[in-house]
């Protein structure tokens, strides 16, 4: 029996290939017109240590990386042993052996495919090809459409050499060969081919970088920062040739002073970070709050603090986005959900950063950073792209004018007319020094009630269900597409379960919160970090007081499966 929606890990070593027979598979099917989402994880070192790979494939559209995986493929007893609990009778496991470092004690009931990998990798004399002899097994036993396979692994061969190429080509049909001589005993196939649609497939920091480039952004500034650095190696092959510019500083401090210039100097800009360069970003944030200068900074949460889990999940960075300033710092605070959200929230990112003049911080995560999605591939043409208000050159220029909706016209550096002072120090109308009390509490105020009606514009909150429910899900970033699933099959087996899935953190839409909360019995609030850090902001600014956290911070994201558990724990 085809299963339609179906899981596949592969798991090894850093170094072994791991990585690239994920994203093979990954390509291979999106390429015939299927769904597919990617979680992968690996260590902070360059070579070595566990490295892991899941792909979940289906002709649905799918949400997140699943529960577990119904494939697995162990590039070596490390791998196999971690992951050992979580097969149960059925599982069908691809394994190194003979030749490899380990023979598998199966689970009761788990359905082995010997290969072996490194052993006939050896023989070829091509060791780096043993993930290709993997491949070829997997494909041949779990029906991967091998034609366009092999097209994707020849496109990403061709550029290492034709010796290189077609090693790994030998060792693909020699994987191929060793597959297709086992009985295959489990149920599981990829879903057959859909037909090719008009898709991408990308990972979550260049869809980040896509929506930067389909933003009007001119200007990019970063320090290389894991799991960041890949925005910036997008927007380094796209930018320029649109003639925006790109420049990598020496630091966190110089990328965020880099990216207020240019913005003073009337360019879009942004930067994306991760953690502790958000950190060291706080200082110049408030600068960009008191000279009122659009600007975008996106932040790629890791496990943390200090150098943490470089290359792991985390959601932890939510008191930092929101309160980590000096001052009444007054910013506006994003989420995204999946990789789409990454091309969406990052062009209104810098349309709101642009519309309200003041600095943007988009949360993104060490998931999401890593994860292909295949999504609709975008029509540029479809976003609205907002442009700060600028001075007409009429009459007297007053940088910090009192207007009704509180947004002042800027005028660019050299507007005739348009000569203004702007510094860090608190001004009066005109941009000069100006410190009497009612002038700070005046200019204060404006700061804070001009991003007020930001919380009532760009699609804040989304509600999965309707009328009354026993227990609500509040959730954000990438956790909301793993309750998204969790809230289906609630739902499907008739419990009363619905889900609320802010976009926008901060400001926070509190009465949309509280008008949630009061269609629900319970709330559950969901979220990867050890304090439960959105619980705190909705204890401390709404008036919901009852809501539950459930926290974890293992360098992994929450499974479909986990949010049933504990939401039914509480239904019981
Ligand atoms: N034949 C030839 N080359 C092959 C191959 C094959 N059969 N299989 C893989 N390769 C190449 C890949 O093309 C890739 O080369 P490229 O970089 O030129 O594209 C390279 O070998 C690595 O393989 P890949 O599959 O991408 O990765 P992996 O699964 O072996 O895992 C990493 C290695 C990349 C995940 C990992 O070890 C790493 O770099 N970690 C980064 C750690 C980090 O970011 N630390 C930051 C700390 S702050």
């Amino acid at each position: 029996m085809a299963r339609n929606d179906l899981i596949i890990r592969v798991a090894g070593e850093g170094g072994e290939g791991i990585v690239s027979s994920g994203d093979f598979i990954a390509a291979a099917c999106a390429r015939v017109g299927l769904e597919v989402y990617t979680f992968k994880t690996f260590p902070a070192e360059i070579k070595g240590g566990y490295c892991l790979y899941q792909i979940r494939t289906s002709s649905e559209q799918v949400y997140n990386q699943g529960d577990t995986f119904d494939v697995f493929c162990a590039f070596n007893g490390e791998a196999f042993e971690l992951n050992k609990h979580l097969m149960t009778p059925g599982t069908a496991v691809v394994y190194d052996y003979p030749g490899g470092d380990f023979e598998p004690d199966l689970p009761e009931g788990v359905i082995g495919y010997p290969i072996p990998m490194s052993q006939t990798a050896k023989d070829l004399k091509s060791y780096r090809s043993k993930n290709m002899v993997a491949l070829g097994a997997l494909s041949v036993l779990f029906n991967i459409e091998e034609e366009t396979l092999i097209r994707v692994l020849t496109d990403k061969f061709a550029r290492k050499g034709d010796k290189i190429l077609n090693l790994n080509l030998e060792a693909f049909a020699k994987g191929k060969e060793l597959g297709a001589a086992h009985e295959k005993t489990d149920p599981y196939r990829v879903a057959d081919p859909q037909g090719a649609k008009d898709v991408i497939i990308i990972d979550g920091n260049s869809a980040v970088g896509l929506g930067a480039i389909i933003g009007g952004l001119d200007f990019f500034s970063a320090y290389p920062i894991t799991p960041a650095t890949e925005v910036a190696k997008y927007v380094a092959k796209h930018l320029p040739k649109r003639g925006g510019t790109l420049i990598q500083a020496e630091d966190e401090i110089a990328s965020i002073a880099q990216v207020l210039g240019a913005s003073y100097a009337g360019k879009k800009a942004m930067t994306a970070t991760s953690g502790p360069g958000l950190a060291l970003m706080s200082e110049m944030l408030g600068m960009f709050t008191m000279s009122e200068t659009p600007g975008l900074v996106v932040d790629v949460q890791r496990g943390g603090p200090s150098t943490g889990l470089p290359t792991k999940h985390e959601q932890s960075d939510l008191f930092l986005a929101i309160m980590g300033a000096h001052g009444d710092s007054p910013r506006i605070v994003l989420s995204v959900e999946d990789v789409k959200d990454c091309v969406d929230m990052t062009v209104e990112g810098l349309n709101i950063a642009e519309e309200y003049q003041c600095p943007v911080i988009i949360l993104s995560d060490g998931s999401l950073a890593f994860s292909t999605q295949t999504f609709p591939t975008p029509d540029p043409s479809s976003f609205e792209i907002v442009n700060r208000k600028r001075w007409d050159g009429e009459g007297e220029y007053k940088r910090y004018e009192m207007t009704d909706d509180l947004i002042s016209p800027m005028a660019d550096p050299g507007t005739k007319g348009g000569l203004h002072v702007s510094t860090g120090l608190e001004h009066g109308e005109t941009g000069a020094p100006k410190y009497t009390p009612e002038n700070h509490e005046l200019q204060a105020k404006k700061r804070f009630d001009k991003i007020k009606p930001i919380v009532d514009r760009y699609r804040p909150v989304e509600i999965q269900g309707e009328g009354d429910a026993d227990v609500g899900i509040i959730t954000w970033g990438s956790t909301i597409g793993v309750v998204r699933e969790a809230v289906q099959r609630l739902r499907a087996e008739g419990l009363k379960v619905k889900g609320f899935y802010p976009k926008l953190m901060w400001p926070m839409p509190v009465e949309q919160y509280e008008a949630f909360a009061a269609t629900c019995g319970k709330i559950l609030v969901p979220e990867v970090n050890y304090q439960g850090q959105l619980s705190h902001f909705i204890r401390s600014e709404t008036n919901i007081k009852s809501s539950i956290p459930y926290t974890i911070c293992g360098g992994l994201p929450f499974t479909p499966a986990m949010i049933v558990e504990r939401t039914k724990e509480i239904l019981s």
